[in-house]
């Protein structure tokens, strides 16, 4: 069980205005990459893994990855599992030891997500005290792919500022996943829809003790991401930039240099790539040293 404690970690980006990114991952290259470009500019940061990335990585083996780069580098690195959508699911990823969770109950309805969330923070802070539960409420569209079809973001599916402060209350979570435009993935023309900062504000003056998330960072136009934490978003999801930057660099590599067979070297520009991005991100949230 790694001693990590999330929520000091967002306290300080709540007070000093900035946001921490949640990079997601389902390698052990991302992972480095990731990590080496936090270090390097001294920067907070939270590891991600949906239900399909760490089936893929593996539950147990990533928290030991998470913990030998802890002990590495010193950096206070919070693994987070990402839109769980059963207690299920929650309960391996608290007993393996992620100092984070993320409870998706938004598909239910408003009284089973409020019952599902706070069987969530009963259980995972009987096991862990410093556990980070996040909860969600609005219907958020997309999944971290590129959108061949533009998706259009309708006002009803934003977070409800009564509904959330009730959710807040009841359940009893650390931080909530809004929706206020945000989506999963990015559209095809590379360009997502702007975000509707008032509901934000809204929110935000319902429940200044809670700390906000913001899914479906990749694309989301960069004025609006700065607006965003100036008016209290203090975590940011990246997924989709993440995958096609790596992507990207290994087909580009494998078509530039077919004959080379050594992993280390293929994988190597994927790593760079999404150090590039995890670099921009860091700059653009502004929690650039912070790390004394
Ligand atoms: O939970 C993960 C994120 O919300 C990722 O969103 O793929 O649009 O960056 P994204
Ligand atoms: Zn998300």
């Amino acid at each position: 069980m790694s001693s990590i404690k999330p929520i000091i970690e967002l306290k300080k980006a709540q007070q000093g205005q900035y946001a921490i990114g949640q990079f997601n991952i389902s390698t052990d290259e991302q992972l480095k990459a990731i990590v080496e470009a936090c270090n390097e500019l001294k920067s907070p940061l939270i590891i991600g893994t949906s239900e399909s990335e760490r089936k893929f990585i593996g539950v147990n083996q990533v928290v030991a990855l998470v913990d030998s780069w802890i002990k590495d580098t010193g950096l206070p690195i919070i693994l987070n599992a990402d839109h769980c959508k059963t207690f299920e699911s929650i309960k391996e990823v608290v007993d393996a030891g992620y100092s984070a969770v993320h409870i998706d109950g938004s598909k239910l309805d408003f009284k089973e997500n409020i019952e599902l969330t706070k069987k969530v923070v009963d259980y995972a802070k009987s096991v862990n005290p410093d556990i980070l539960v996040e909860g969600e409420l609005g219907y958020l569209r997309g999944g971290s792919d590129i959108h061949k079809e533009n998706i259009e973001i309708k006002e009803e599916d934003l977070t409800n500022v009564d509904q959330a402060k009730e959710f807040v209350e009841k359940t009893g979570i650390d931080s909530l996943a809004v929706v206020i435009g945000n989506m999963h993935g990015i559209q095809s023309s590379m360009k997502n829809p702007p975000l509707f900062l008032n509901r934000l504000q809204e929110i935000q003056k319902a429940m200044p003790g809670v700390f906000l998330v913001l899914h479906g960072g990749s694309g989301t136009p960069v004025d609006d991401i700065k607006k965003a934490i100036k008016l209290g978003v203090n975590k940011i999801n990246i997924n989709t930039e993440l995958r096609m930057a790596y992507t990207d660099a290994l087909e580009k590599e494998i078509k530039d240099n077919p004959d080379e067979i050594k992993p280390y070297n293929v994988l190597a520009p994927s790593i760079d790539q999404t150090k590039k991005v995890v670099k921009e991100k860091i700059k653009l949230f502004g929690s650039e040293n912070r790390i004394l």
